[in-house]
C-alpha cells in the first residue's frame, strides 16, 4: 500500500512515497481503509525536522475517516474516526511518560490502510463527509479541551480566540458558539476575520496593526483567551484579561516568551494554563458534542492523496482558514 513516510535522508523535507504491506490485524483490532486524512502542523514540524522522536521509515497522518474493512464483525462496514491518543494513560489531568500522537513515532494515517485497537474508533457522525469527519479528530480534542476543561467557556463567556485561522483555533470558535459564549478574534488576515464573524465571532482585530490590543480592549476585557501564537503576545493578553480570568496555550507557534510581565500577572489573578490535546473521555464528548450540536468543521482544501509531499509543503504559509485534507 501507498504510504507517505519520514525521509530522514532528505537534505530538504524530510518526506518520501513508500510502499508498505497493508498491515495484519491483532484480536481485537481493526483494519481501516482510509478515505481521508488531515493535516496538523505538526506534520509540517516533522517534516522540517523541528519535532521530538523523529523515526525514519515512520508513516506520518495523525487525523483519519475511513471504513472498517476487517475485524470484530461488530465494526464491519462501518464509517469511523480515528482517536489519535496513544496511552494517555490513567489520570484524566495529564498525559502519562508512555503518551505519544499517532503518525510519529507510530505509523500514523497517511497510508491507504491501518490497522487500530477497536478503543481507538469512534464512529463518524452522520452529518460529516469523510473529508469532514478527517479534519476533526487532532484539532477537535485540542480544542475541546483548551475551551471546555481548560478556558472553562460557557454560555456568555466572552472570549478571545487568536489567529483564527488555524485549525485548532477554528474549533475553538465554533465549540464556544455553540455553547453560547461571545467570541472575538484576532489574525493577520481581514479575509479570515470576515469568515469568523461570518460564523459568528462579535468582531475581530487585526494583530498586524500597532493598535490591535487597544482596540480589543476598547468595549471591555476578556474571561478568556485561548491561543497558539505564543512568543510575546502573552504580555498583549495580561493587558486584556479580566481580574481572575484564564489564558490557555496551547502552542508556541512564534517561539519562547521573553520578558513575562509578571506584575501584571499576579496583580490581576489571572492564571496562565497550558493544554496539550486531550484524555480519551474528552475524545469522546468532543465528537457527541459535535453530533449533537450538528458542527461542520472548515475544510480549506482538499488535495489527492498524491500529492500529499505538496499538501504538507502548502504550510509553510498560513494561508488557509481551518483544515487541510488528503482525500484517497
Ligand atoms: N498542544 C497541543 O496538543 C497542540 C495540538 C495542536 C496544535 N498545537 C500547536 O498549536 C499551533 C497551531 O496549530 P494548528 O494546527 O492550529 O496550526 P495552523 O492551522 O497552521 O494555524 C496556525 C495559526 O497561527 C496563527 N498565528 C501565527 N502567528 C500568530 C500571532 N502572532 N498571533 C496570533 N496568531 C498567530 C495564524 O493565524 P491567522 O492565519 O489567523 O493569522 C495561523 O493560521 C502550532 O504551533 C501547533 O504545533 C498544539
Amino acid at each position: 500500500m501507498k504510504s507517505l513516510v519520514v525521509n530522514a535522508s532528505d537534505a530538504g523535507y524530510l518526506l518520501a512515497f513508500a510502499e508498505k504491506p497493508i498491515p495484519k490485524i491483532p484480536k481485537g483490532h481493526c483494519l481501516v481503509k482510509l478515505n481521508a486524512a488531515a493535516l496538523n502542523r505538526r506534520d509540517y514540524w516533522i517534516s522540517v525536522g523541528k519535532y521530538p522522536g523523529i523515526k525514519d521509515g515512520v508513516t506520518l497522518g495523525s487525523d483519519g475517516a475511513g471504513e472498517v474493512v476487517d475485524g470484530p464483525k461488530e465494526w464491519l462496514g462501518k464509517s469511523v474516526l480515528i482517536n489519535p491518543n496513544i496511552e494517555w494513560g490513567d489520570n484524566p489531568e495529564v498525559q502519562s511518560a508512555n503518551y505519544s500522537i499517532l503518525g510519529t513515532p507510530e505509523n500514523g494515517t497517511f497510508a491507504e490502510y491501518i490497522a487500530l485497537s477497536t478503543d481507538r474508533l469512534v464512529e463518524k457522525p452522520a452529518h460529516l463527509s469523510d473529508t469532514q469527519g478527517a479534519a476533526l479528530p487532532l484539532a477537535g480534542l485540542t480544542a475541546y479541551r483548551a475551551t471546555f476543561t481548560k478556558a472553562q467557556v460557557q454560555k456568555n463567556s466572552r472570549v478571545l480566540i487568536t489567529g483564527i485561522g488555524g485549525g485548532v483555533s477554528h474549533f475553538a470558535l465554533l465549540f464556544a458558539l455553540a455553547a453560547g459564549a461571545e467570541i472575538y478574534a484576532n489574525s493577520s488576515s481581514t479575509a479570515k476575520l470576515d469568515k469568523a464573524i461570518e460564523l459568528g465571532a462579535q468582531a475581530g482585530f487585526n494583530y498586524k496593526s500597532d493598535d490591535w490590543v487597544k482596540q480589543a480592549g476598547a468595549d471591555g476585557k476578556f474571561d478568556a483567551i485561548i491561543d497558539s501564537a505564543g512568543g510575546n503576545s502573552i504580555n498583549d493578553y495580561l493587558k486584556l484579561i479580566k481580574p481572575g480570568g484564564r489564558i490557555v496555550t496551547y502552542g508556541s507557534t512564534t517561539g519562547k516568551t521573553e520578558g513575562l510581565d509578571l506584575f501584571r500577572l499576579f496583580w490581576s489573578q489571572a492564571s496562565i494554563i497550558g493544554s496539550t490535546m486531550g484524555n480519551d473521555q474528552e475524545f469522546h464528548q468532543m465528537v457527541d458534542f459535535v453530533r449533537e450540536q450538528s458542527i461542520i468543521p472548515a475544510v480549506d482544501t482538499v488535495f489527492p492523496f498524491e500529492k500529499g509531499i505538496e499538501a504538507i509543503k502548502s504550510m509553510t504559509t498560513t494561508d488557509q482558514f481551518g483544515k487541510i485534507v488528503l482525500s484517497f
